[in-house]
This record gives structure tokens, C-alpha cells and sequence, in this order.
């Protein structure tokens, strides 16, 4: 049977993504951003998964204005990487599990949540910047991601968004489909967006330090409690953008002790400001 052993929690700044294309990371500014994931790449090189299950935010590339699905899976054998207005990033295509994508569709929709099935979707900065961070630099042609990838992407940026506590359901039904999946598969899943930022109108530049770090204890600690946390907090506390973080509980509720299990073992947990105009979180949970 496949099984979720970890959840990867992080940022996905685009700016991280432009620091790596572009040769920066030894400058002192990115510096301070990178040794945070050094663990993290010596981690997946010593725990590599079979599949990596990623949560995602859409930044209006794939879906316009003109339609826009609150959770929306990806079944496609390949996804080719966004043109975000700069041209693609110079990094590998990435590989999906088809078989195991129609099965977590097939589960989950039959566990009364509505996703959409999507079958062609660019992936953006959402998608690529956390595999760079966890993968380092790929070659764009003769590279590859080391693993398939399945696209999960959720609504944030359209309101009316979903909540924390659907998406921590959520969570925990996506488990129960790959843990219902008939092959031996080591699937991580990884949760992505945040921390606190806006990018936008008066507050532009708006971090939250204190909160942030209260969020990354409670989603160690008490995450069905922060699940209850509404959507005006997350604007008021961590800006417009930060509501992103509600992400990171569709990856938390995938892991044991959502479901009366032993709790997760914390490998990793960093933060840091400033990356753009972003703080930076990273977090690393065994089951
Ligand atoms: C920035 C951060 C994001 O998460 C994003 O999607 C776009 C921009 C930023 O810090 O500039
Ligand atoms: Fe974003």
C-alpha cells in the first residue's frame, strides 16, 4: 500500500526562484534564505519519496478570472513550467503520476469534497520554487525532477476561499485515498505558501513575526485548533497574502495523528525575514 511518511512545509517567494536562476544565492541577503534548507536537501537525498504531493497556490496563470476552482487536482503525465510573464524558469518540466492522481480523485471526490480535474495545467512559482528550494538547481533540458509530482492546486487568491478547517479535512482525506492506493509507494506531501506578507494597498510590506511563529508552534502542536482560525485573522494578522498558510493544513491533516495516530517527529523548522517581501517559514514533519 503507498503510505504519507512526511509533510514539507515552505514559502514559494518567486524571488527565491529568480535568486537560484540567476546565480545570487551567495549573496549575503540570500545567503541567510538558503542555509535554512540546507537540512532539507541533505533530508530528501537520505528520504526520498516516490511521489511528492504538492499543495500549491495558482497565482493567475493556469486559471484566469474566467473560472477558478477552490481545489483543483492534477491528472496529467506531464506539466510544462508557467511563462509568468519572463518566460518560463530555466528548471525541468514536471512529471506526474497519473494512476495515482486519478485514484486520491476518485477517493476523495467519493469522500464529498468537489475537486476539479485538471488534465493541462502550466505550473507557476507556487510549484517550481519549492522543488528548487528542496532539489536545488535542475537542468532545464537534460535534468529532472527526481520524482513525480502531483499538482494540488487551491484557491487563495479569488475570494470566496476555503477554509482552515476544510482544508485540514481535506487533508486527512486525501491520506485515507493513498493509503488506499494498491502499490508500495512512499508519497510526501508538501503544504506551500506563507508566511505572513501582502503585497498590495496600504499594508504592502506587512510581516508578523510574533504570529507566524504562533502559527508554526499551533500547526506542530494543536493544528485541529488553529484549523478553526478564520479567514479575517489570516488578513489581519498575516496580510492579504498570508492567507496562503491555510494550505499548509491540507498537509498537516494528511498526517497520522489527524486521524487518532502517533504525532508527527519535528526534523526541521526555520524562519526568516526578510526574502522579498515575504517571511519565510519552513518546516519538516516525519509520521
Ligand atoms: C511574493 C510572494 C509570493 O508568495 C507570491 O506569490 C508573489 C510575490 C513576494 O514576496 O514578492
Ligand atoms: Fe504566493
Amino acid at each position: 500500500m503507498a503510505r504519507i511518511t512526511a509533510s514539507v512545509y515552505t514559502s514559494h517567494v518567486p524571488a527565491i526562484g529568480a535568486a537560484m536562476d540567476l546565480g545570487k544565492t551567495h549573496e549575503p541577503y540570500w545567503q541567510n534564505v538558503f542555509t535554512g534548507y540546507e537540512y532539507g536537501r541533505q533530508w530528501i537525498q537520505d528520504n526520498p519519496p516516490d511521489v511528492v504531493f504538492l499543495v500549491y497556490n495558482d497565482h493567475a496563470t493556469a486559471f484566469s478570472l474566467d473560472f477558478i476552482p477552490t481545489f483543483a487536482i492534477g491528472t496529467a503525465a506531464e506539466y510544462l513550467v508557467a511563462d509568468e510573464g519572463f518566460g518560463p524558469r530555466p528548471v525541468p518540466k514536471v512529471i506526474g503520476h497519473p494512476e495515482l492522481s486519478a485514484h486520491i480523485a476518485q477517493s476523495v471526490i467519493q469522500q464529498d469534497f468537489d475537486l476539479t480535474i485538471v488534465n493541462n495545467m502550466p505550473v507557476d512559482h507556487g510549484l517550481t520554487v519549492p522543488l528548487s528550494l528542496m532539489y536545488g538547481a535542475r537542468d532545464p533540458v537534460k535534468g529532472a525532477w527526481p520524482c513525480p509530482v502531483i499538482p494540488f492546486a487551491v484557491n487563495v487568491v479569488q475570494y470566496p476561499v476555503p477554509s482552515g478547517r476544510r482544508c485540514y479535512e481535506l487533508g486527512k482525506a486525501i491520506r485515507k485515498a493513498v493509503e488506499s492506493f494498491d502499490e508500495d509507494l512512499n508519497v510526501q506531501i508538501w503544504g506551500t505558501g506563507g508566511m505572513s506578507h501582502q503585497l498590495q494597498g496600504p499594508r504592502a510590506g506587512l510581516i508578523n513575526k510574533e504570529w507566524d511563529n504562533k502559527f508554526l508552534d499551533r500547526l506542530i502542536d494543536d493544528p485541529a485548533g488553529l484549523a478553526d482560525v478564520g479567514h479575517i485573522e489570516y488578513v489581519r494578522e498575516a496580510g492579504s497574502e498570508g492567507i496562503e498558510l491555510v494550505m499548509w493544513l491540507i498537509a498537516r491533516g494528511a498526517m497520522a495523528d489527524a486521524v487518532g495516530g502517533p504525532k508527527p517527529v519535528v526534523k526541521h523548522r526555520f524562519y526568516h525575514v526578510p526574502a522579498s517581501n515575504t517571511a519565510v517559514g519552513h518546516l519538516i514533519l516525519e509520521n
